[in-house]
This record gives C-alpha cells, structure tokens and sequence, in this order.
C-alpha cells in the first residue's frame, strides 16, 4: 500500500530465487538479504549439490548459524535434480518441509550444473510425483545445446522441452526462473498450466549491450544472459504489471573478483545488497509503486501456498550510495571482493525501518 509518493510501506518481501553460497563468504553475502526480507528460496547448485534430506537440512543449519543477530530470516530450502534422484525422497523431503521446492538444471546450463538433468525424459517419475504431491518444480529454462545461439536458450527450451513437459504432466506447479524474453512471458501469461516466473532486478535495468560497453564486462554477465530492448521493456510491463503469475526472485550470484575478471568469468549478478532498491526504481519509473506490494510480497507466497508475512517495512524517496565494492568476509583481499550490481550508481530509495 502507498502512504505517499515519498514513501512506501509494504510487507515484508520475501525472495524467491536466491544464491547464498556456502563456507566462509556465507555469512557475508547472507546478511544483505536477511536484513530485507523475510524468507528466500535457497539455490541447491552448491558443489556437490544439495540431494539429499541430510545435506539440506546441514546447509539449512549453516545459514540459519549465519544470520545476523536479532534479525528473522528463514531459508527455503530446495532440491538439486539429477538423473537419479529418488522420487521417494522428493516426497519424504517435501511432506517433512525439507524441501520447499526441486531445482530443474539442464545438465551443463551454468554455475555447477554438471550433475543436472541429461535428458527430461528419464525422470518422468520425478515429475509424476511432484505433480501428484504438488510439489513446485523451479526450472533454469535454457537449453545446454552449445549449437543453439546463447540469446536463444530460452526460448528453444520453452519450445522443445517445457510446453512438452507441461502438455505430458498438465497439474505440475512450476516456476519458470529468472526469465528474460518475451517467449517466456507470452508462456507463463497464456498457459492453462500451474505456472508463475521470477524476474530478477538485473535482467528489468539492463539489455544485453551492458556486457559489451567498451569493452567485454563480465559484472553484467549472467545466466540467462540479458537479451535485446524489446525483451527488458516487456519485462518490465510484466513485473509491474500486478498479475499474480510474476513474482520477485533476485537471482543474487555472488562471484569474487577473482572469478569474475578472469579469462573465464563465471555467471552470475550480486544485486542482493541493492536489490528492493533497484526494483523500487523500475517500479517508480512505470508508475507502478502501487503494485510493487503483490510483487514482492504477495503473489510469490501465494503461488508456494505459504502465509504472508506479517511485519511490514519502509522504503523512502531518499538517495542511496552503491558501494563500488563489498567485503563479504572473506580474506581482505581485493580479489576476494564482490561488485554488487548497481556498483557506484546512486539509486532514489532506502529503507527505512525493518
Ligand atoms: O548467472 C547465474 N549465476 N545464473 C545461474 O543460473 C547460476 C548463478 C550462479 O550460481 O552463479
Ligand atoms: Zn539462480
């Protein structure tokens, strides 16, 4: 709800498509978003990968272990697939509240997906007992086929593997992750079948020129990359567009510097630290604040099932400084830091109060 156009106050949000990591940067990088929001979806792409019910629950442990004092947070926890995860343990996991959701990676798709899935039509028991038990399937919906385009991935897996998937198992809940084409939003917004999106706050502020801006820039490099105009302007008509389908999900990927400016540069955006605060922007710009509520706090608990949250916070029109960089704890070399996304910028909100 809005009080004013110089303030807002909304529920407390929660994230539904989050990478914490693991070790020593865990605590680091988790306290950006504990602070904000009240539960988030946890990424099993950890290496090895969350599979079972006994790693889930340790890393659970380990991130509960790693939010900041006096402060409420609860992570969600999910499952990695592989082709042979046990079908029974899905279900035992989800009827328990392991598991909050299975994690679909085409196998080789991006960040430590090596053991994902090979082929979708082995796990056809996999997908009988989630829809039976209607467990959510969270889907990377890019094809792996190095002979299809980069800027294509979403689109081609849309067409070959998820309308097959969803015309073969018609009551699966799914959330199709982080998308970035109009395909994708043309799917979701038209499909008889059980299924929302997240949009990240990245792929709603940048187009696919941004990692080519004078020079090859990995900080603007993730999976699934950002796409042409046309696909970030309709992506911002959907994420504000209220509709119950669309919900956040910041797909925050923390990778050091390190791992970023190197030959090889791996994928992924840290906009946790920013991250009510770049959507705020996005929403403001489309003069659509009003609808910002059911994005961040309401269609994403709805579609899981889950209550909703009943503390609320404050954002105010206030200009905030981005850090060029963040420590997340981890040595104190430089090297070792995290450019969170909008790094250097100054963005228009801050948080009030939480
Ligand atoms: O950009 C990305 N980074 N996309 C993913 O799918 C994985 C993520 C990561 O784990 O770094
Ligand atoms: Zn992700």
């Amino acid at each position: 709800m809005i009080t004013s156009v110089k303030q807002i106050s909304l529920l407390k949000p929660d994230d539904w498509h989050l990478h914490v990591r693991d070790g020593k940067i865990l605590k680091g990088v988790l306290s950006h978003t504990a602070d904000v929001f009240c539960r988030a979806i946890i990424m099993p792409n950890l290496d090895p990968p969350i599979t079972t019910l006994n790693q889930a629950k340790e890393y659970k442990k380990r991130i509960i272990q790693s939010i900041p004092d006096g402060v409420s947070f609860t992570p969600l926890m999910t499952a990695y697939l592989t082709d042979d995860m046990s079908p029974d343990l899905l279900e035992i996991g989800f009827k328990e509240r392991v598991f909050h959701g299975a994690k679909l990676y085409p196998v080789n798709v991006t960040t430590n997906s090596a053991y994902g899935v090979t082929d979708l039509s082995k796990i056809d028991n996999i997908f009988e007992t989630m829809e039976r038990i209607g467990m959510p399937l969270l889907i990377h919906g890019e094809v792996s086929d190095s002979n299809i385009d980069v800027f294509d991935r979403e689109a081609v897996f849309i067409e070959r593997h998820l309308q097959p998937l969803l015309k073969k198992f018609s009551s699966l809940k799914v959330v199709l992750e982080h998308i970035t084409t109009i395909d994708a939003i043309d799917f979701v917004e038209n499909s008889e079948s059980d299924i929302a999106a997240t949009i990240t706050p990245h792929h709603l502020h940048i187009n696919r020129n941004a990692m080519f801006n004078g020079g090859l820039r990995s900080d603007f490099y993730c999976l699934p990359t950002a796409k042409r105009e046309i696909h970030r302007i309709a992506l911002r008509q959907a994420a504000t567009s209220g509709k119950p389908c669309f919900f956040l999900g910041t797909d925050s990927a923390p990778h050091t510097r390190r791992f970023k400016e190197n030959s090889c540069g791996c994928a992924g955006i840290f906009n946790a630290p920013f991250a009510l605060e770049s959507y705020l922007k996005v929403f403001e710009e489309e003069q659509a604040l009003d609808r910002f509520e059911a994005f961040a706090s309401i269609n994403g608990a709805n579609f899981y099932g889950l209550p909703l949250n009943d503390e609320r916070i404050t954002l105010v029109k206030r200009d905030v400084s981005v850090p060029e960089i963040i420590d997340v704890g981890l040595a104190g070399d430089p090297n070792d830091f995290v450019k969170p996304f909008h790094s250097g910028e100054i963005l228009g909100w801050s948080l009030e109060s939480v």
